[in-house]
């Protein structure tokens, strides 16, 4: 299959995925759209209430549903998704891969500024224990770069700034 016109942002978890595309709606044409949300409304629950009740194999495997609907019928559109899509295997036929970069200790610093950080950190099961938060980034962080078509430093940047390096590298 042909590989769609999407914009796809991976990322850690609270590295500004979300944020970035709705920044970059503002600044385009471009309409967006967030996996975890995608799951959220078809489930009728929280991330948080999905990984309690059901486990995150359940979870992964909605991931995988929506990738694959994705491929299929999604074009044109800013794609934000949760810190553990980017292991789809169909994520390249989806679109182009934007991997935003952060050190884990960046992303603490990011999350801490936002005026609802501790809100940010419990609707996050795999971020609730900072230890174990920082050794998934250990193990993911080397994948990360290895699946992104295009890396984007944002440690620290304004949002404006961030939108003006991924709209010149598009
Ligand atoms: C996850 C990240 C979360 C959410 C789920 C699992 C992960 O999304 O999909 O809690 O595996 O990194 P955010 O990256 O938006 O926090």
């Amino acid at each position: 299959m042909e590989r769609k016109n999407n914009i796809i942002l991976i990322g850690f978890m609270g590295v500004g995925k979300g944020t970035t595309a709705r920044a970059l709606v503002k600044a385009s044409d471009y309409f967006a759209i967030d996996t975890d949300d995608l799951i959220e409304s078809i489930e009728k629950r929280t991330i948080k209430k999905i990984f309690k009740k059901e486990g995150e194999a359940y979870f992964r495997n909605l991931e995988k549903k929506c990738a694959l609907w994705l491929e299929k019928n999604v074009d044109n559109t800013i794609i934000s998704t949760g810190g553990g899509f980017f292991r789809q295997e169909n994520i390249h036929n989806i679109g182009k891969v934007i991997y935003l970069e952060s050190s884990f200790e960046g992303i603490l610093r990011r999350i801490n500024k936002s005026p609802n950080a501790k809100a940010k950190l419990r609707k996050r099961p795999l971020l609730k224990d900072l230890k174990e938060g920082k050794k998934l980034y250990e193990q993911r962080v080397e994948d990360y770069k290895k699946v992104a078509d295009v890396i984007v430093n944002v440690e620290d940047k304004d949002i404006e700034d961030i939108v003006k390096d991924i709209l010149g590298k598009i």
